[in-house]
């Protein structure tokens, strides 16, 4: 907690009051500290950082607690705010509300819930990308607000209707339809190379809530253009990750080749500094 303020609140208020709030994915409280000492404004648990670190895929096979440990590890390393992936909710209503009371009792700022089918599978993986019904997803949505205690406990809804396709209009009709449902922010997300989808539908939808973002794919885009198109939040959701794994790659075989350490000495951080 910083300044006695819940994480939950001192969320709100960075998203009230920061022109953008830059979240850093994370998969334990090493990677989240790191985040955090980098200057990053909140955590965003990771469902991929967080499988790919188990050697699993992205496609709900860790149960709902076994996230929660996680969440609950990185949110107790790290001083700022942690939005809890919660991939398509782990279920039906039953799980989401379950799930909203495990991830609010252990001080988690918030959780974010995309429309996809249980189980799902991560958005860039070139498969059959199953929507949920409108309205049972907004079913999901009620049942969290109705399972919250902390007014501040932060519920995204994320459309992945431009994952699948399904055009511009399904993403308005179903971000409204969100929004109606009680959604504290609109995650929209994209696997164009260009965050020109992005914009319209920013452009187009009726700024109740905020917007949040992750542009894996549309990387280029800076972050002050998202200022322009008053976006609120851009998540950065799988670059630790994808950093280490690089890395240890590199580093892991230079030990190899050359019989010792001595080579990478310089390379790597220092015991001291661990
Ligand atoms: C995640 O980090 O697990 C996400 C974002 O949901 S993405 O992998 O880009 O879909
Ligand atoms: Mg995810």
């Amino acid at each position: 907690m910083m300044n006695n303020m819940k994480k939950s609140a001192l969320f709100r208020k960075l998203i009230k009051e920061k022109n953008i709030v830059k979240l850093i994915g994370a998969h334990n409280g090493f990677t989240a500290k790191l985040g955090e000492m980098a200057g990053f404004g909140a955590i965003w648990a990771s469902g991929f950082e967080i499988s790919s670190a188990h050697c699993l895929p992205d496609a709900n096979i860790l149960s709902m607690s076994e996230v929660l440990h996680v969440a609950d590890g990185i949110n107790k390393s790290v001083n700022i705010p942690v939005i809890a992936d919660c991939d398509s909710g782990f279920g039906d209503i039953n799980n989401v509300i379950h799930l909203v009371k495990c991830f609010e009792d252990r001080g988690i700022a918030g959780i974010c819930m995309e429309d996809k089918l249980f189980p799902k599978i991560n958005s860039f993986v070139e498969r059959k990308q199953s929507l949920a019904g409108i309205s049972d997803f907004c079913e999901k949505i009620l049942a969290a607000k109705d399972a919250k205690k902390d007014e501040n406990f932060f519920i995204i809804a994320r459309t992945e209707a431009l994952i699948v396709t399904a055009g511009l209009d399904e993403a308005l009709n179903r971000a409204n339809s969100y929004v109606k449902a009680g959604a504290d922010a609109i995650l929209i997300h994209s696997k164009e190379n260009t965050p020109n989808e992005i914009y319209q539908f920013c452009d187009r939808f009726q700024r109740k809530v905020p917007i949040f973002i992750v542009p894996t794919t549309y990387s280029s885009v800076k972050a002050n253009e998202l200022i322009q198109k008053n976006i609120n939040a851009v998540i950065y959701a799988n670059h630790g990750i994808r950093a280490i794994h690089k890395t240890l790659q590199k580093t892991y075989k230079n030990i190899l080749e050359s019989n010792s350490t001595s080579v990478i000495e310089d390379k790597i951080s220092t015991m001291k500094e661990i």
